[in-house]
């Protein structure tokens, strides 16, 4: 919150610097060389601190993006017929409600992409998922804990 407020002014801040500076970039003179040399480092400085903060926004938002998808995939995908998280599903596999506390997140994507790689004669099937579906259903198994 506190860094969007900080954009929303940064951005303002520009505009006026552009638009209503006497010594504008929209004016032409032979003086105002140095006011405009000016305001353009300070739009970049600006452009500087404004970029960083809305990657942060993106890297705060997605782990939870990716957990909610993994979370739906793991309906559509049927795994739950064959194990329980939390109240639901069937335990014929083993239940998954801890198993981020049991199990790290690279093994669970070596494991959803390819059972039998992790352990000879899994009775898991492989079954047939995107690397990106793989990428959510660990970040979400590896949640549960
Ligand atoms: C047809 C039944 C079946 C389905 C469907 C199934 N599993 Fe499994 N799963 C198993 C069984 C059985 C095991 C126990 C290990 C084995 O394969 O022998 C297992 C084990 C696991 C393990 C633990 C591995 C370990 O080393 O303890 C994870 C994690 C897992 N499954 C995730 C999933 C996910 C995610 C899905 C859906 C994309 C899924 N499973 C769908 C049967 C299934």
């Amino acid at each position: 919150m506190v860094e969007a407020v900080r954009d929303h002014w940064l951005i303002t801040l520009a505009v006026v610097l552009v638009v209503g500076s006497p010594h504008g970039f929209w004016r032409r003179g032979g003086e105002t060389h140095v006011m405009k040399r000016a305001s353009f480092i300070v739009l970049l400085l600006m452009a500087a601190a404004v970029v960083p903060a809305q990657q942060r926004h993106v890297e705060a938002l997605e782990p939870s993006a990716l957990v909610s998808r993994g979370q739906r995939l793991f309906k559509i995908q049927g795994c739950y017929g064959c194990h329980i998280v939390g109240k639901f599903g069937t335990p014929i596999g083993p239940d998954l409600s801890n198993v981020g506390g049991r199990l790290s997140r690279s093994y669970l994507e070596r494991w959803i992409s390819d059972p039998e790689s992790q352990r000879p004669h899994a009775h898991m099937p492989k079954l047939e998922l995107e690397a990106e579906d793989v990428t959510a259903l660990a970040a979400y198994l590896s949640s549960l804990r």
